[in-house]
């Protein structure tokens, strides 16, 4: 039997229940943390976020929803200009019905009935979404498909009019503990408390030697700065080249301290009690009840070195049952210091553009672009 479902258009988020009972009942794996409410929607598709509001579209089959795709807007910075842009975010539909179903109506964009539009919930809402943050003078649209053989990554690039940006050289880095391998590996049970003094030991050494050696002068401290600090932060290391978000003390504000599901832990380098770095990470429950712990995005001088960065954060969780820490980079040279930390590179991070001639113009791999796990949703 072939259902029809029909599209949506909840800019106004009157029907983000629905979407979360659909998307927590189908798609929040059993044992972790909370992904989707109503106050998240409202968080980042109302009118609080810095950026503007954003863009909701939903399938929508007997008063239930059965798919759902969104636009986050995003203040960017490219190449040194600021220009609005947005992030694809909740790109999902119902297991169950996605391959025997049909929209009630056709597209206006593709009057052929057996159309990738007029057939995929996923196709068809992109393109409607899509078009209203178009139309509304958004012009980089991007989205971090898991990888190219992930559900979404064909439709955005073969389908869609989305294309993989080579121009990133984002990696996902990963570090297991002691915790998790004993855990994977029953039979090394009986190491585990010899794997886990190492471990802390490790850390904790790691620290010291930054913290009395070639840190000397700075001090680490888990605690929000003041938004006048984390402006002069910006405005003193915002890139002149490649992409990167707007990260001001609004940016910070919202997409960290406002959020209304997910709580960041904050921490502040400085040095004689100035400002130089800022770094957010995240301790949560994921698949399995797996803890794990994101360092989500950082913004610090130059002259700090990475692995100072990483041996303070893990040093603040290394009592904390994490079982596996992960971030993801871009720069080559962070890569040292992340091998130094045991952080392993998984996968290359697809980020994928809605081809428009200024996203073509970060095709260029020369420029450093400023891409977290933070400037997605995965955090
Ligand atoms: C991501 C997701 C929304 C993509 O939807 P999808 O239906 O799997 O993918 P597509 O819409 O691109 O369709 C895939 C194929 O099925 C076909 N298809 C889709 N709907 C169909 C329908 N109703 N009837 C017949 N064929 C259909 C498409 O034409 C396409 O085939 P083709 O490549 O030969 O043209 C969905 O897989 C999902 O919810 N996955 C779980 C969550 C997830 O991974 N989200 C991504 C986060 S980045």
């Amino acid at each position: 039997m072939i259902n029809y479902w029909s599209t949506v258009t909840d800019d106004e988020l009157r029907m983000t229940d629905k979407a979360v009972e659909f998307l927590q009942g189908e798609f929040c794996p059993p044992g972790a943390d909370p992904i989707w409410s109503t106050e998240y929607f409202r968080w980042k598709l109302g009118s609080s976020n810095p950026a503007g509001k954003g863009y909701l579209s939903l399938a929508i089959l007997d008063d239930r929803v059965i798919g759902t795709i969104s636009i986050m807007k995003k203040r960017l910075l490219i190449n040194g200009y600021e220009c609005m842009g947005g992030e694809v975010q909740d790109a999902y539909s119902a297991a169950a019905i996605r391959r025997n179903s049909r929209c009630i109506n056709l597209s206006q964009k593709d009057s052929d009935p057996n159309s990738y539009i007029n057939k995929s919930i996923f196709g068809r809402l992109t393109s409607e979404v899509r078009e209203r943050a178009e139309a509304d003078g958004i012009s980089i649209l991007y989205a971090t498909p898991a990888s190219e053989n992930s559900n979404s990554y064909p439709g955005f690039v073969k389908k869609l009019g989305f294309f993989d940006c080579k121009g990133f050289q984002v990696e996902s880095f990963s570090r297991p503990t002691s915790k998790l391998v004993t855990r994977k590996y029953p039979s090394l049970s009986f190491l585990r408390i010899l794997l886990r003094n190492i471990e802390i030991s490790s850390i904790a050494l790691q620290k010291i030697i930054y913290s009395q050696g070639l840190c000397r002068n700075r001090t680490f401290e888990n605690r929000v700065p003041s938004a006048d600090e984390l402006d002069e932060l910006w405005i003193r290391l915002k890139p002149v080249k490649g992409f990167s978000l707007i990260r001001d003390a609004s940016y910070w504000r919202h997409r960290y301290l406002e959020h209304p599901i997910a709580q960041y832990n904050f921490f502040n380098i400085r040095e004689r009690g100035h400002l130089v770095g800022i770094i957010v990470a995240r301790l949560f429950l994921a698949s399995g009840g797996k803890r794990v712990v994101s360092i989500a995005e950082w913004m610090n001088d130059e002259h700090i070195p990475f692995g100072y960065v990483l041996s303070v954060v893990m040093n603040y969780y290394r009592d904390s049952g994490v079982e596996v820490f992960n971030l993801w980079a871009e720069r080559p040279i962070q890569k040292r210091a992340l091998a130094r930390s045991l952080f392993l590179s998984r996968v290359g991070v697809h980020i994928i553009l809605a081809d428009t001639p200024d996203a073509r113009s970060l095709q260029t791999k020369a420029a450093i672009n400023n891409f977290y796990l933070g400037s997605s949703d995965n955090v």
